[in-house]
C-alpha cells in the first residue's frame, strides 16, 4: 500500500489553462450525452461535420427494388465509401458484415407495404435490439399532413424517449405523400416539427427555392434524401446545392445504387459532400472512375 507520508505536492493542475470545452461540431448536439455524441460521430465525419449516408432501406415497404435485389453483391462492395449505412435490421443481421465500422442508421418503423396506406406505420424495432446491434441511430418515417400524421409523430417521440434512455439518436424522416408539395414551406414545417419533438437528426428532400430557410430553421442537422433516380449531373448538383445551403450531408439511395456505376457515384458524392467539389468536376471524377472500373472489369 502506498505510504501517505512524504507525498510530493502536486503541481500539475495548471490553473492558468482553462479546461478544454468540447463545443462539439454538430448543430444542436453540444448538450447531448457522451454516448449519443459518440454515435453521431460515427455518422457525421468529424473533420467535415457532414455525412455520405447510403440509404438501402427501401425493401421495408417496396420489396426487392431495382439495385437492391442482391445486397451482398451490389451494396456490400460500396460500404467502404459510406460514412453511414441506413438499412433495416433484417438486412443488417443477414447481409452486412459485422466488421463494418462506420455508422449504422437502423430503419425502426414499418408496417404497410406500397399496396396500403404508407403513413399507417408503427414502431418496428425494440430499443434493446437497436442497442444489441450497436447502431448509431434509429430512423422513423414522419408523415406530416399524411393520413396517419399523429400516429407517425407518436412513433417518433416514442423512439426519441427510448433512444434518450440509452444514448441512441433518432433520425426523423419527413415522408412526402403524393398530394403534398415539396416546397420550403412544407419541408420547413415537417423538419421543424421533427426537431421540436426531439429528433437529433432530420432527413428531408431538397427544394430548389428556399432550402436555406429549411436548414436554418431546423436546430439539428438535416441530411438530404436523394429521391428518384436522376442523371448523375443532376444528382451531384442537387447534393452540392444542399450542402452549400446548410445540409449536413446526404442520405442517398437510388441515385447511387441505380447509377450505371454505383461505386464511382458514391465516391463522386463523397467529393461533393466532404470537399464541396463543384458538380461539373464531380461528374468528371465520376466518369473517370466509371471508365476505370469498366476497364478493370473487361480484363477479368
Ligand atoms: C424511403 O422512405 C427510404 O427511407 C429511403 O431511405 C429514402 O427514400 C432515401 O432513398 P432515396 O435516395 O432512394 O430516395
Amino acid at each position: 500500500m502506498a505510504d501517505i507520508d512524504g507525498l510530493k505536492d502536486t503541481k500539475n493542475f495548471h490553473p492558468e489553462i482553462p479546461t478544454a470545452h468540447d463545443g462539439f461540431y454538430l448543430k444542436g448536439a453540444h448538450q447531448l450525452d457522451w454516448g449519443m455524441r459518440n454515435r453521431l460521430s460515427r455518422i457525421f465525419r468529424p473533420s467535415t461535420g457532414r455525412t455520405v449516408m447510403l440509404a438501402i432501406d427501401h425493401g421495408y415497404f417496396l420489396g426487392p427494388t431495382t439495385g437492391l435485389e442482391r445486397i451482398d453483391l451490389n451494396i456490400v462492395p460500396l460500404l467502404s465509401y459510406a460514412d453511414a449505412l441506413m438499412c433495416t435490421r433484417g438486412i443488417l443481421r443477414s447481409t452486412i458484415p459485422s466488421t463494418f465500422g462506420n455508422g449504422v442508421v437502423m430503419r425502426s418503423s414499418g408496417g404497410p407495404s406500397t399496396l396500403k396506406e404508407l403513413s399507417n406505420e408503427l414502431i418496428a424495432v425494440d430499443i434493446d435490439d437497436a442497442v444489441r446491434m450497436n447502431v448509431s441511430a434509429m430512423a422513423v418515417q414522419v408523415y406530416i399532413g399524411g393520413e396517419f400524421e399523429t400516429q407517425s409523430v407518436k412513433n417518433m417521440t416514442t423512439l426519441v424517449d427510448m433512444g434518450l434512455r440509452y444514448g441512441v439518436p433518432t433520425m426523423g424522416v419527413t415522408a412526402v405523400g403524393k398530394d403534398l408539395t415539396r416546397d420550403a414551406r412544407y419541408l420547413g414545417l415537417a423538419t421543424r416539427i421533427c426537431a421540436e419533438l426531439g429528433a437529433q437528426v432530420v432527413k428531408t428532400y431538397y427544394c430548389p427555392e428556399g432550402f436555406e430557410s429549411v436548414t436554418a430553421g431546423c436546430p439539428v442537422p438535416i441530411v438530404m434524401a436523394g429521391g428518384k433516380k436522376l442523371p448523375e449531373i443532376d444528382a451531384l448538383t442537387m447534393a452540392y446545392n444542399a450542402v452549400t445551403q446548410g445540409a449536413a450531408g446526404v442520405d442517398m439511395g437510388r441515385n447511387i445504387f441505380q447509377s450505371e456505376s454505383p461505386a464511382a457515384m458514391i465516391q463522386a458524392v463523397g467529393k461533393v459532400v466532404h470537399e464541396l467539389m463543384p458538380p461539373a468536376q464531380a461528374l468528371d471524377f465520376y466518369l473517370t472512375l466509371k471508365r476505370e472500373h469498366e476497364a478493370a472489369a473487361a480484363k477479368k
